[in-house]
């Protein structure tokens, strides 16, 4: 009876355990993939679960047949079962095995990682896009070709290869880049150049997250890719630059600073006086001061400039 139930408590609890897993919206499966590269991680993770979960399965049933069978039953407490030690055949047997499937996974995870990894050429894909993708505490950059910025959003046109070069400034520290339905993570680090791509596949937002601990609000630095189409994206870049500043304010500034009422992890902005002083400005996003870091490293006047329009006259003034 108490065996019984300890076996109904266990299994409950395993359940238990189990049971967020399978809750969220497409279970144990990796989030839906949107570009080749997320597509081959995607078929590394079902082949390599696949074989894992057949071994579970025959270790686990082994496990509790042979708990069952073999209980001990009246057998003495201290009687000793037939001893195996030196048995030549069998140790190689149970090393020969593991020893091929090991290598089976590892050659799946091999045979894939070319799609994942490397970026096609700029001759198999002639019309790729170069993104510079620079991590800052704590919000994403990104510089497009011809001189565009965003903040945060990642904005990019559909089914075309998408060449990104991921990096942060020498001040900074490392973070991730990883938007799940375009592929794996790749690290911006300090005085390193990464390299990664995808090309997606349809239209949509892509959300993701900085992967790396990365300090006090490496929580709030989410990523997202805006996917549209190839004659909406040269558009919708091009109107972005016109409300720079406030998108600036926005992802970078109000990760830390709220304007008015509570408090954030620096004070409130209303009304501050270095917002509508350039000069003070530039120098505190350019080097930080205290706990804040220099979160306009590597700026260019134009960027700073955005912020300054915005600032100035939205902010520090007191207006809306
Ligand atoms: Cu950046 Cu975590």
């Amino acid at each position: 009876m108490r065996r019984t139930a300890s076996i109904a408590a266990l299994l409950l609890g395993a359940l238990a355990l189990a049971a967020p897993a399978f809750a969220v919206p497409g279970g144990i499966a990796p989030v839906q993939p949107e570009s080749p590269n997320a597509d081959a991680i995607n078929d590394a993770y079902w082949i390599v679960l696949a074989v894992t979960g057949v071994i579970f399965a025959l270790v686990e049933t082994a496990l509790i047949v042979f708990a069952i069978r073999y209980r001990r039953g009246t057998r003495p407490r201290d009687q000793e079962a037939p001893q195996i030690h030196g048995h030549g055949r069998l140790e190689l047997i149970w090393t020969v095995i593991p020893v091929f499937i090991l290598a089976g996974i590892a050659s799946v995870v091999f045979w894939k990682l070319p799609v994942i990894q490397d970026v096609p050429s700029a001759q198999a894909a002639p019309n790729r896009l170069e993104i510079h993708v620079i991590g800052h505490q704590f919000y994403w950059e990104f510089r497009y070709p011809g001189g565009a910025v965003s903040y945060d959003e990642l904005l990019v046109p559909v089914d075309r290869v998408v060449h990104l070069t991921v990096d942060a400034p020498d001040v900074d520290v490392i973070h991730s880049w990883w938007i799940p339905p375009l592929g794996g993570k790749i690290d911006a680090i300090p005085g390193k150049t990464n390299y990664t791509w995808f090309r997606a596949r349809r239209e949509g937002v892509f959300l993701g997250q900085c992967a790396e601990y990365c300090g006090l609000q490496h929580a709030s630095m989410l990523a997202r890719a805006r996917v549209v189409s190839e004659s909406a994206w040269q558009r919708e870049l091009r109107g972005s630059q016109t409300t720079l500043g406030k998108s600036t304010f926005d992802n970078v500034c109000a990760k830390c600073h709220n304007l008015e009422g509570p408090q954030l992890i620096g004070p409130n902005l209303k009304g501050n006086s270095v917002l509508a002083d350039r000069e003070q400005l530039r120098n505190i996003v350019e080097n930080g001061r205290g706990k804040m870091p220099a979160v306009g490293a590597g700026w260019t006047d134009a960027q700073l400039d955005a912020l300054f329009e915005y600032a100035s006259k939205e902010i520090a003034a007191g207006g809306s």
